[in-house]
């Protein structure tokens, strides 16, 4: 496996469309074939009073991430308050809504459909972050979150690095999504009758999980505590420098975070119908796998 075959590379292009028709062709087939969408030279610009922030004090610490949800405008994880705090929160709305512009421009059959989730500042160094083996993320993993049901929505995430200085974000990228899902998937427990109900019930999760959910996060948590399959899996090694930016679906791509700090994150959520390959979602290839439906 080699860079070509996980990246596409996009060069000189802004944060606003329209762009080419081959630009727009090339971006909707590669990302949903599994690939990340590498803007070499697509730079998140700070705003002078905004330099302050690249700061690991910004972090409270509580969590891996400081957060900014759009619905309510509300921060989380941060030791900032009052003005600072607010100018946080319009710098990382404003990098969602970029992101979103990017992302629709780039494939303009996800505007209907396209929800955007919360944005996150990552400003502490992910290598040395002390975390247990099924929350480090420096393991290959697709995404997966036991509290958010996804129910067959799709997971993409735009990231820029806006690392002062030269300051990489390493990851690694692993095998194609079926490959992985064929090798774990025999091993999964099925859940308890009544599971799902109850984890809503008591509020453990934010709707019910459908059959999907119980696999994406049996995937998760299998693969990562599988100490032969994170030294043995085959992988690509990826650096993305300051100034640059990369799209990916985290919940089809194997992806590990190995090194860097001060990185934005924009997660959208989109419904598998929305997809211009709906068959090559994670979905469709566990419901091939596992033979039944699984929302
Ligand atoms: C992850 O989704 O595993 C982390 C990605 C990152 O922070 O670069
Ligand atoms: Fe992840």
């Amino acid at each position: 496996m080699q860079a070509i075959d996980v990246v596409e590379e996009f060069r000189g292009l802004t944060w606003e469309g329209p762009f080419a028709p081959d630009t727009i062709a090339r971006a909707g087939d590669a990302l949903e074939a599994g690939k990340v969408l590498f803007f070499p030279d697509l730079a998140f610009r700070l705003r002078p009073e905004e330099a302050g922030f690249l700061d690991d004090k910004v972090s409270d610490h509580s969590r891996k991430n400081v957060s900014f949800d759009p619905l309510t405008g509300q921060i989380g994880a941060t030791t900032l308050a009052g003005v600072e705090e607010k100018k946080l929160a319009a710098m990382l709305d404003r990098f969602g809504r970029q992101a979103r512009s990017l992302l629709v421009g780039l494939i303009p059959a996800y505007d209907i459909g396209l929800e955007r989730a919360r944005t996150s500042f990552r400003p502490v160094e992910i290598a040395g972050r002390p975390t247990s083996p099924r929350h480090d993320d420096r393991r290959l993993h697709v995404d997966a979150f036991p509290s958010r049901p996804m129910r067959g929505k799709r997971i993409l995430r735009v990231f820029s690095n806006i690392a002062p200085g030269d300051t990489l974000r390493h990851w690694e990228v692993g095998e194609p999504f079926a490959d992985f899902a064929k090798k774990f998937l025999p091993r999964l427990r099925h859940p308890l009758p009544g599971a799902a109900w109850f984890m809503e019930r008591i509020g453990l999760t934010k709707g019910r999980r459908s059959p999907y959910d119980f696999l994406m996060l049996g995937l998760h948590d299998q693969g990562k505590l599988d100490h032969t399959y994170q030294r043995e899996a085959p992988r690509v090694k990826l650096a993305f420098p300051p100034g640059s930016t990369w799209i990916v679906y985290t919940d089809q791509v194997l992806h590990a975070a190995m090194s860097g700090r001060f990185a934005l994150e924009q997660t959208f959520h989109l419904p598998n119908d929305r997809l211009l390959h709906p068959e090559r979602s994670p979905l469709r290839v566990l419901e091939r796998l596992a033979g039944r439906e699984l929302v």
